[in-house]
């Protein structure tokens, strides 16, 4: 069965859905032996997913872009533990990684939530657009490089977005050389991360790794930092007093699928899936992205195992094949 058509056969009956919380999600839910890695795990659902995580009893490992701000953020939380780590910079991820196994400990999670949204263009590295480089080429790398810390049966979940809608892969113009467009650029690392899920859960599964990619909600944080109030007010993000529009979840409510996804029984022979709403996401039937589900270029396996070998040949990393 293809993941497309798993899609379409498990779509409810979870028992969560769209105004479900992370804790809700792990109410009794002993995770004392999990250790998990939460990349972003500092700053608005990332955050969420952390305080969860560590309620339910589990480690967290936080890695940070601004290690100062998590400390600050994650003052006073039990069992997260914070470190340097730019997704932007291949060596970062590299050095991270190197201390990580070398402490010997191992990974039943790793919740790749990290993300950046509609930049002004941004080159990083050798000249990567900003967007696929932090947003997936950074995670891809960073995966790599935990592999031999995964635990068997572990999850790894990525932190897509229904903002996979406006764009495929660019084959093309991965960089956006021909022109930049902030929002396609966003779609497009969000694409990737979903198609991320799929061939990781392809080339981890015999090993016991499993893969799932996620839409959290649409959620009002830091990550529209570069969206003019303005322009939220008539994109109908917020409303005129500036409070979320409807339709948009908590921060607690977005972390919820991430974290479903990352401990749900219900889960098992699904790998690869595309969730939301604590549940596997229908194909989408609309373009509305507050609707959601999945477009079908976010499921292909075949540019998923395209993707995966061009972010091979970008990162010069392969721990999975
Ligand atoms: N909010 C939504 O409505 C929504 C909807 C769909 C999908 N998502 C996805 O959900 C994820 C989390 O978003 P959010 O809303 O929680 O945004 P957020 O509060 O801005 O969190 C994003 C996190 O990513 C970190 N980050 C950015 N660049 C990095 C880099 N180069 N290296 C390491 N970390 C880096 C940020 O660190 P700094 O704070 O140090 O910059 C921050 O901790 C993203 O992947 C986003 O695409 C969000």
């Amino acid at each position: 069965m293809t993941t497309q058509q798993q899609q379409q056969h498990h779509t409810s009956g979870t028992g969560f859905g769209a105004h479900s919380t992370a804790d809700d999600v792990l109410a009794g839910i002993d995770l004392s032996h999990t250790t998990a890695l939460v990349t972003g795990g500092y700053s608005g659902l990332g955050l969420e997913t952390t305080l969860a995580l560590t309620r339910a009893g589990a480690h967290v490992i936080v890695p940070a872009r601004r290690p100062a701000a998590a400390e600050e953020a994650l003052r006073g939380v039990t069992g997260a533990e914070v470190h340097a780590l730019d997704l932007a910079d291949l060596e970062s991820v590299r050095a991270f990684s190197a201390d990580f196994l070398d402490t010997g400990r191992t990974l039943d999670l790793i919740i790749n939530g990290a993300g950046i949204m509609a930049c002004p263009e941004t080159r990083v590295g050798p000249g990567w657009e900003a967007h696929f480089a932090i947003n997936h080429l950074g995670h891809f790398a960073l995966t790599n490089h935990l592999r031999p810390a995964l635990a068997e049966g572990a999850r790894v979940v990525s932190v897509a977005s229904s903002g996979h809608f406006l764009s495929d892969v660019r084959w093309n113009d991965l960089h956006f050389r021909d022109g930049y467009d902030r929002w396609l650029a966003y779609a497009q690392s969000k694409t990737a991360n979903a198609l991320f899920a799929v061939h990781l859960d392809t080339l981890g599964a015999a090993g016991g790794l499993h893969a799932f990619a996620v839409h959290p909600g649409s959620i009002l944080t830091p990550l529209q930092r570069h969206i003019p109030l303005d322009e939220q007010l008539a994109q109908g993000w917020i409303t005129p007093d500036g409070t979320p529009a409807a339709g948009f979840k908590t921060p607690a409510q977005g972390a919820a699928t991430a974290v479903w996804a990352a401990t749900s029984p219900l889960l098992d022979g699904h790998g690869g899936a595309y969730c939301q709403d604590c549940a596997i996401a229908e194909p989408a039937h609309t373009d509305d992205m507050l609707i959601g589900g999945v477009k079908p270029w976010a499921v292909d396996r075949e540019a998923a195992s395209r993707l995966w070998q061009l972010s091979t040949e970008l990162t010069g990393l392969d721990l999975f094949t």
